[in-house]
């Protein structure tokens, strides 16, 4: 294969039914280990860049490659999204369950898994997430920091290789939110973050890239990390704060 990036994609177009273009000529690599933060405008296209990720939205035009092989029938998507993990940017896409532990132990039952093994990995993520005694908490009664927070363990639960969070911090207390920053990057996966707190991407990624004009600009890309960690785009100039 020409790619041994986890998520490669080339010269994307999407536009809504009847609306604008909203992805034009996008390109974008997620190779193994790496962390990119995304920060982009609302209305930037970053959620529908997701989606098409995911095969949720086609493109119009471009080509998609998920771990070397090309995405393009939905069972290619299919295969794929057992591996992604997308925190979806509303809770209300995620969570459908009536009690958090069913939510939580329905994506490793649907993977395969017994239904006691998934019941045990479900609880052993709520505990990751500081969420034991919320197993029979009634969804969507609880609060936004609360269903967001289920919503990563649900995601979590299911075991992925790469991760698309899609502002994860919605909704969380400073406290909670400090909390998810070391979990997120005590994880030993690739993943893109989207987000406005700046705070959070420097704890968080390596890299942020932002999105203009439908596609990712990577020429400014801000360096958070630069004395912890290697720089994976050394070519590109990166801001010392
Ligand atoms: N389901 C939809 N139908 C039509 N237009 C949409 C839909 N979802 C998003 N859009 C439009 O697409 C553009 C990009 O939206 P989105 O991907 O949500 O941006 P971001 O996540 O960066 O805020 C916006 O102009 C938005 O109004
Ligand atoms: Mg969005």
């Amino acid at each position: 294969m020409e790619n041994n990036a986890l998520i490669a994609l080339r010269a994307i177009d999407f536009g809504y039914p009847g609306g604008p273009q909203v992805l034009k000529n996008l390109d974008l690599d997620l190779h193994a280990g790496e962390r990119l933060g995304l920060l982009a405008p609302n209305g930037s296209g970053k959620t529908t860049l997701f989606h098409v990720i995911m095969g949720l939205l086609k493109p119009i035009r471009g080509r998609i490659i998920l771990f070397g092989q090309p995405a393009e029938k939905e069972a290619d998507f299919a295969a794929a999204r057992r591996r992604i993990g997308l925190l979806f940017q509303d809770a209300d896409d995620q969570l459908f369950s009536p009690t958090v532990l069913e939510d939580v132990a329905f994506g490793p039952l649907n993977l395969g898994k017994s239904r006691d093994e998934a019941i045990a990995v479900a609880r052993q993520t709520l505990a990751r997430l500081g969420l034991t005694g919320f197993e029979n908490r009634v969804t969507f009664r609880l609060s936004g920091g609360e269903k967001r927070l289920v919503s990563l363990a649900t995601v979590l639960a299911m075991e992925p290789e790469v991760l698309l969070l899609d502002e994860p911090t919605t909704g969380l207390d400073d406290r909670t939110r400090e909390t998810l920053a070391d979990l997120i990057s005590d994880l030993d996966l690739a993943y893109i973050l989207i987000s406005h707190n700046t705070r959070f991407l420097e704890q968080t990624v390596d890299a942020t890239y932002s999105m203009e004009d439908g596609h990712i600009k990577t020429d400014e890309a801000l360096h958070f990390h630069e004395h912890v960690h290697a720089h994976r785009h050394g070519r590109i100039p990166h801001q010392h704060e």
